[in-house]
């Protein structure tokens, strides 16, 4: 794969390929905090505890079992564009198989109606969207008036020292330990496409722009990781 990945164009093809190995970078290279960070998106949802959720760009379902286990009466649909991914989630299933379903397709052009969502989330996924206003307003679409959009995504921490520190960990270690287990080039692309990522309050400008009402952003572990959120109007149909 070249090293000048551009999102949107090989994204399938280099999830399809890191598939196998996906759950076990997560947790290695996250060092487990990446549980933390997706069982936030799921607080900051604010689910009343029924309903339907949409897991965008889902990847082998973490969230979407973190929903499931969060709120025992929530339906989710976890859509990807990627097999392996979704293949992957398969098994993690469990009993919470009767509630979550899958999907495959694209957040750029959701195969859902309008209007039935209570709550959506994407994790670690809007970053490798093309057209990222596109699926914004996808989401708006899908969302019942008064429901909320979660974005939970990789930023750039904002203290000196923890930037630096982490550039040097994402530019160095993280390739290197994704080389030997499974992809180096999909380990680079991921410091690559955190450091292209708009900056926070240019993200919230793009919910805005999409629609989204009262948007909000809280930093997680020193700004490593930043979770967003907006609503989609009430009444408004
Ligand atoms: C880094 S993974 C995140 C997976 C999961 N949300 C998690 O928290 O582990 C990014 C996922 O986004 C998916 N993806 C990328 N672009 C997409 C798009 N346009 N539509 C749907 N899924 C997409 C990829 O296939 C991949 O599974």
């Amino acid at each position: 794969m070249p090293t000048d990945y551009r999102p949107g164009q090989d994204t399938r093809d280099l999830f399809d390929r890191i598939a196998p190995r996906y759950d076990l970078l997560n947790r290695l290279l996250s060092f487990g905090i990446d549980r933390r960070w997706r069982r936030a998106a799921v607080r900051a949802l604010e689910l009343s505890g029924t309903g339907r959720v949409l897991d965008a760009a889902t990847g082998t379902g973490d969230v979407a079992l973190a929903i499931a286990a969060t709120y025992s009466q929530v339906e989710i649909a976890g859509l990807d564009l990627s097999a392996n991914m979704l293949r992957g989630a398969v098994p993690k299933l469990t009993s919470a198989r009767e509630r979550i379903s899958l999907v495959q397709g694209s957040c750029e052009n959701l195969p859902l109606t309008d209007a039935i969502f209570d709550g959506a989330v994407i994790a670690f996924g809007i970053r490798n969207v093309l057209r990222r206003e596109v699926a914004l307003r996808e989401f708006f679409r899908v969302l019942k008036p008064g429901a909320r959009l979660v974005v939970l995504e990789f930023s750039q921490p904002t203290r000196p020292l923890l930037a630096g520190l982490y550039r040097w960990y994402s530019r160095k270690i993280l390739p290197h330990v994704g080389g030997l287990l499974s992809d180096s080039a999909a380990y680079r692309y991921l410091p690559d496409s955190v450091e292209v990522f708009p900056a926070r309050r240019d993200f919230l400008a793009m919910m805005e722009k999409a629609g989204f009402r009262c948007p909000g952003h809280q930093d997680l572990t020193g700004g490593i990781v930043t979770l967003y959120w907006g609503c989609r109007p009430s009444g408004m149909l």
